[in-house]
């Protein structure tokens, strides 16, 4: 019985399929779906964080991996600004997007000397980029644990999340 529902969802599925592509619907991804031509834009905007900061380890900036979800100011052992230690912010795409549109006007007194990236687009790109990278194999086979941190893991008030 329950092979009969699969296999009618998936003959369903198939048809729907079909007719969106012999609709031309298949050409425009949604919106809200990163299409890899986003991400490979991204990691090219992100050669110039690439100064400062790379994946899998701490340079002037503190390492990516593992950026999604964690406490702002939370990888131990990098020595942080109070400014960003104290700013309870979370990473996630909307703290990410307002912090690197102006990194001062977001967190005045923050160490990274870095004016921003204006332009909406390339923001979502970036954010697209490493939002994969992030994650990525990169990241699995470097520091472990220790990229994954969100500092304490507890919440507070005051906490500033997506
Ligand atoms: C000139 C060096 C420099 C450049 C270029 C730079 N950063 Fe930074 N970044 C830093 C430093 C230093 C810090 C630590 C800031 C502090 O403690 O106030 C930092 C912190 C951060 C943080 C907070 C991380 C955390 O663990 O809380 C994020 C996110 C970040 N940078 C993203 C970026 C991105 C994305 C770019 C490129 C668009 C970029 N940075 C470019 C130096 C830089």
């Amino acid at each position: 019985m329950r092979a009969v529902a699969a296999f009618v969802f998936l003959a369903s599925a198939g048809l729907l399929t079909a007719g969106l592509v012999g609709a031309g619907a298949s050409s425009s991804p949604p919106a809200d779906v990163a299409s890899s031509a986003d991400v490979e834009k991204g990691r090219e905007i992100y050669e110039r964080c690439g100064a400062c900061h790379s994946l899998e380890r701490d340079r002037v900036g503190p390492r990516h991996c593992g950026l999604f979800g964690r406490r702002a100011g939370s990888v131990p052992g990098f020595v942080y600004s109070d400014a960003m230690r104290e700013s309870r912010l979370f990473w996630g795409r909307k703290t990410l997007d307002r912090f690197l549109t102006n990194p001062l006007a977001v967190v005045p007194g923050t160490f990274m000397g870095y004016a921003g990236i204006p332009d909406p687009k390339e923001r979502e790109q970036l954010l697209d980029y490493l939002d994969v990278a992030t994650r990525g194999e990169q990241c699995d086979a470097a520091a472990g644990s220790a990229a994954k941190t969100d500092g304490d893991g507890r919440g507070r008030r005051g906490d500033v999340r997506d």
